[in-house]
């Protein structure tokens, strides 16, 4: 058994973040996404892991990545050089796949680990493919499975607008090499895409064994930020264990479950946990309050923030508002400045959203 992780693709959803980075990087609790999705696959005893890469965003992800020895896997680049769909990414890594079974894991997603019993109904019961089910609100945002009794899966149906059942495709899946023969019967969606939904679709037109696996835990596709504040509340609600290896003086006061990293210096501060305060912070007269990741080397004076996820290098400074469910990106700068007139000044990137009161 392989597995490949797909960490291409656009990240329209995740802008402006997605504009210098990849989406899978984005660290809830401060760890990037992608790990969690490899850290899981090598727990079901996994260790052959492809990643698929796009050109833009290919390389951070290797460099940050590596080669797989510490998450006790070895890891192989895959790199699709246009997104053309789940499907395609499957046939790109065809030649790394060869005829082996394999899993395959939308790099953004977060699922509550139970790939260990996917694998074992999938291998007990001899399956061309098992998809992963979630119950969910809104199914119309979603790929749908209409499913028998049993669980076998009849149709798909993408982002339907009268769902047949509320049971959504979560991004992980298991194949035996019979998806390689659906993928290139198929052709491109309406929006241009090779779909997994139409491979798989196949496979049950040609009367192959597809069945599903439902869910119990919690799943988060992380493209957009309000599903980004979420996963990062769940992650540091199940996660986060009280450290301190940086410094702490009297004159602060830290109650519930905080983890401060190395050579990070908090100074007359009062920080409510779960929170995650990663390496050589400076946090000097703040309020850091419930479900806030602070990535490494950022710099918070006079800031009250809570349920927020800071990345690496940004300085937020003097503001007197509460900042709550917000995501600010690596490098940003916040701050009051004392020149007059008093006014607010912004150098905002492209597609940024702010609100103001
Ligand atoms: P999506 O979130 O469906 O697509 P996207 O990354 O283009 O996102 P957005 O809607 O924000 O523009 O992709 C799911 C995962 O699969 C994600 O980790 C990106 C990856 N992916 C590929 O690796 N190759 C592809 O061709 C596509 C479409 C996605």
């Amino acid at each position: 058994m392989k597995a490949i992780i797909l960490s291409g693709g656009k990240g329209t959803r995740l802008r402006p973040l997605t504009y210098t980075g990849a989406k899978q990087l984005v660290p809830v609790a401060n760890k990037p996404i992608l790990w969690y999705g490899i850290e899981s696959i090598v727990a079901a005893g996994i260790t052959e892991i492809g990643i698929i890469i796009s050109p833009e965003t290919g390389e951070e992800v290797k460099t940050k990545t590596g080669d797989g020895d510490r998450f006790g896997a070895k890891i192989t680049y895959i790199r699709q050089d246009e997104p053309l769909g789940l499907a395609h990414a499957v046939k790109v890594a065809q030649p790394f796949l060869g005829d082996s079974d394999f899993v395959m894991y939308l790099g953004d997603n977060l699922v509550q680990s139970q790939l260990d019993l996917f694998l074992d109904k999938f291998n007990s019961q001899h399956l061309d493919a098992l998809t992963l089910l979630c119950e969910v609100e809104n199914p119309s945002s979603f790929g749908v499975a209409r499913v028998d009794e049993n669980g076998k899966v009849l149709e798909l149906i993408e982002k339907p607008k009268n769902p047949p059942s509320n049971l959504a495709l979560v991004g992980v899946y298991l194949f035996s090499p019979e998806i390689h023969h659906a993928i290139a019967s198929i052709k491109p969606s309406p929006r241009g895409e090779l779909e997994i939904t139409d491979a798989i679709q196949h496979l049950i037109d040609k009367q192959k064994s597809v069945a599903s696996f439902k869910l119990s835990g919690w799943w988060l596709d992380t493209g957009k930020k309000d599903d980004l504040l979420a996963a990062n509340q769940i992650i540091l609600d199940d996660s986060v264990e009280s450290a301190i290896e940086g410094e702490v003086d009297d004159q602060s006061k830290l109650s519930g479950r905080v983890y401060i990293g190395s050579g990070s210096i908090v100074h007359n501060s009062m920080i409510r946990g779960p929170v995650m305060i990663g390496k050589n912070c400076k946090i000097e007269n703040c309020f850091i309050g419930p479900y806030s990741s602070i990535a490494d080397n950022t710099t918070l004076i006079d800031i009250d923030i809570e349920h927020s996820v800071v990345l690496q290098g940004a300085i937020l400074e003097g503001i007197s508002d509460r900042i709550v469910d917000s995501l600010i990106g690596e490098r940003a700068s916040l701050k009051t400045a004392p020149q007059r007139p008093k006014a607010l000044r912004f150098m905002i990137g492209d597609d940024s959203k702010i609100e103001l009161t």
